[in-house]
């Protein structure tokens, strides 16, 4: 495995294993790598002969200082991982590198869907996380690029960003995995400590909570949506930060779900706000056909 920190390399060396005829997969994180991670390196090892993993703590993304300093960071037991995993290169640039030129001036706009849900929460959010996404896409060329649905919004918005744009790359989902109890694996587990851990517990049973009534027959969405704030509102140490149901094609808020729908909730946990977000599909329960309506 090769560890490379410029951008030029990085390009080349996807260059070069296209150039052997064999396809790129890129896994784009922010390190700090967990088994949702370690799933998108094992789908793409599975569908590609060069897999790539950048790791990157991106400072556009992040609004407040604090949060971007706070965040988790561990090169070495990243390594580790990539490695066992069979990445062939991770590509880690510094901050100075990945922005040679300072802050960019010309950013990827990511038109209103970057502006709701996650996006009203954290402005400016989505433009970095587009971005910088962009710039990996670029630079690894056409490619297979794995992204989890943990981050639902992110997929979604990457996925337009590379249609609108024409970027040459197949975007591939990947489910959100969980610890055994249902918390939704995220780097930032790590800043929590065990009673914070327990309240963040609360936006995965919401979930399911929606999730199990909209199976026992009740489509309402303000409903299903009122299901999971009421799991997270009876948690102490959290603050609900939104709790929606979207459409899963449009993303605009329904009503009723008779199509599949997305649930989602973000919320913060514990002193020092640690801020998770997690999310479900919802499939409506199948209509029973009418020969079996009829008996
Ligand atoms: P990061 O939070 O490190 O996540 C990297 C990738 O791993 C994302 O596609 C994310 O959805 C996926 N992932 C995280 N937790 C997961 C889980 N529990 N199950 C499945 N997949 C999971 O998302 C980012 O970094 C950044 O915004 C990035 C795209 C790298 C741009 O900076």
């Amino acid at each position: 495995m090769e560890l490379l920190t410029g951008r030029a390399a990085f390009r080349a060396a996807c260059d070069a294993a296209r150039g052997r005829g064999v396809t790129v997969g890129l896994v784009p994180t922010m390190g700090a790598l967990h088994a949702g991670h370690r799933s998108l390196l094992a789908r793409a090892r599975g569908e590609c002969e060069f897999v790539a993993i950048s790791i990157f703590v991106n400072p556009l993304q992040f609004g407040e200082a604090a949060d971007l300093a706070a965040y988790p960071r561990d090169l070495q037991a990243d390594l580790g991982v990539a490695e066992a995993d069979g990445a062939g290169v991770v590509f880690a640039p510094a901050v100075e590198e990945m922005y040679a030129s300072g802050e960019p001036e010309v950013t990827v706009d990511p038109g209103p869907l970057g502006s709701v849900l996650e996006g009203a929460s954290r402005p400016g959010h989505f433009r970095g996380v587009l971005t910088v996404v962009a710039k990996l896409l670029h630079l690894a060329g056409p490619c297979r690029a794995y992204f989890g649905e943990k981050d639902a919004q992110q997929l979604e918005l990457v996925r337009r960003m590379v249609r609108d744009l024409d970027l040459p790359a197949e975007i591939v989902a990947c489910p959100t995995v969980r610890d055994a109890d249902g918390l939704a694996l995220s780097s930032r587990n790590a800043l929590l400590g065990a009673e914070e851990r327990r309240a963040g517990l609360a936006l995965s049973r919401g979930l399911s909570a929606a999730a199990a009534l909209l199976g026992a027959g009740e489509p309402r969405a303000a409903l299903l949506r009122g299901a999971i704030e009421a799991r997270v509102r009876a948690e102490p140490l959290a603050a609900l930060d939104y709790a929606a149901v979207v459409d899963d094609a449009t993303w605009t808020g329904v009503e009723e779900v008779l199509r599949p729908a997305r649930a989602l909730v973000a919320a913060r946990v514990g002193a020092a706000g640690t801020r998770l977000i997690d999310n479900v599909r919802l499939d409506p329960p199948a209509v029973p056909r009418a020969a079996e309506r009829a008996e």
